[in-house]
């Protein structure tokens, strides 16, 4: 088995970089975009699926599996690899995003974050040492630094407080588990708002403290496009150019696209799979909404151009029935096809890159996605 974090930069075309990342449960092939699977399952998907789809990660959550079933109780069952029964790596997320996004009750100190379960209303507290103890029980091959992920309209002075402390933060998750004490690897997450210094300035801290791999995170928090790609495209190539770098949370086809045309390796966002379930379906054509009348009577397949199960089998006109029946096979067709066209994205650019074709891969998409 190859040293789990070593990182292989094995073509660029442009700042776009085709690599291998090495992790305990193997080699993921970049650029990648990893499925969400919050509760220990990518929705309506069987880990057979998700192999069948050449997924090589997964993203699970620490906030909602420490609520439930409960870190202890997957680390006694051998960890969220064996209990799911996904063979693969896995990436684990800290829980700062999903505590400062989904929860209005949350009190923030420097020690941690105080918050109230989603479940039940009962209290519960984040330190960055008890994020990472959990996603040590849960056993994923990266795991996440706790951080404050900044909302979209915070001024400069709270978001540059927010960073400062976001980086005290990781140099406390660092220590409590030093490079090389295990197979887990731990990425920085870089904040700093929509300000260049700031994120300069958070890059520039958490540089410091050594990491297997670095993020991108507060981006997707409501601001423009336009506003995003231009903190995407001043910080992304600043990032250690031997590390993986990651855009969380991100994005439409055309904002991996413009974050791989960056530099970054590693995608995640519940579009595809989230999207899929309200009937937005994405195509080599663009996107279209399964649920529209026009489809009543449509026996073309989904995508023609799409080699998925869904697409292989079934016409417009029954995944619109299947939709408006709200059967569950609407949810696990959908998703499998979105997946699959994400999963086929990312393997149409990394040929490219290998090609030096990635500029003409991108103006392709930018057509058939255009607004
Ligand atoms: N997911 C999307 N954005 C973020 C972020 O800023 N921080 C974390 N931890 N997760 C995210
Ligand atoms: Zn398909």
């Amino acid at each position: 088995m190859t040293k789990p974090g070593k990182f292989t930069v094995h073509n660029t075309d442009g700042k776009a970089r085709r690599a291998t990342l090495s992790t305990a449960h193997g080699d993921i092939q970049t650029p990648i975009f990893m499925p969400v699977g919050t509760q220990g399952t990518v929705k309506s998907l069987t880990p057979l699926d998700l192999e069948e789809m050449d997924a090589q990660i997964i993203l699970g959550n620490t906030y909602h599996l420490y609520l439930r079933p409960g870190d202890e109780l997957v680390a006694r069952r051998g960890g969220l690899h064996k209990f799911s029964n996904w063979k693969r790596p896995i990436l684990t997320d800290s829980g700062g995003f999903q505590v400062f996004s989904l929860q209005g009750i949350r009190k923030l100190s420097e020690e941690g974050v105080e918050f109230r379960s989603y479940l039940n209303g009962s209290k519960h507290f984040f330190s960055p040492e008890k994020a990472i103890d959990i996603q040590k029980n849960l056993g994923s091959d990266i795991m996440m630094v706790l951080d404050e992920c900044v909302g979209y309209g915070n001024d400069r002075k709270y978001t540059e407080k927010s960073l400062e402390m976001t980086t005290r933060w990781a140099q406390r998750c660092r220590d409590h588990y030093p490079k090389g004490s295990g197979e887990q690897l731990m990425f920085g997450i870089v904040q700093g708002g929509f300000h260049k210094d700031l994120r300069e300035k958070s890059l520039y801290q958490l540089r410091k403290i050594d990491f297997e791999g670095f993020a991108i995170g507060g981006l997707s928090v409501g601001e423009s496009t336009e506003e995003m790609y231009d903190i995407l495209h001043h910080i992304a190539p600043k990032m250690p150019e031997k590390k993986p770098r990651y855009l969380m949370g991100v994005g439409t086809p055309l904002d991996i696209l413009e974050g791989v045309s960056a530099g970054v390796d590693m995608f995640d966002c519940v579009l595809p799979s989230r999207n899929a379930r309200n009937g937005t379906l994405f195509t080599s054509m663009g996107k279209i909404n399964i649920k529209r009348a026009e489809f009543t009577e449509d026996d073309s397949p989904l995508d023609p151009n799409c080699n998925c199960y869904t697409c292989r089998n079934f016409t417009k006109a029954y995944l619109r029935h299947l939709y408006q029946a709200k059967e569950l096979l609407s949810y696990r067709l959908n998703t499998y096809h979105n997946l699959y066209f994400y999963l086929d994205l990312m393997k149409q650019i990394r040929a490219a890159i290998e090609n030096g074709t990635f500029n003409e891969l991108k103006a392709h998409y930018e057509t058939a996605y255009a607004k």
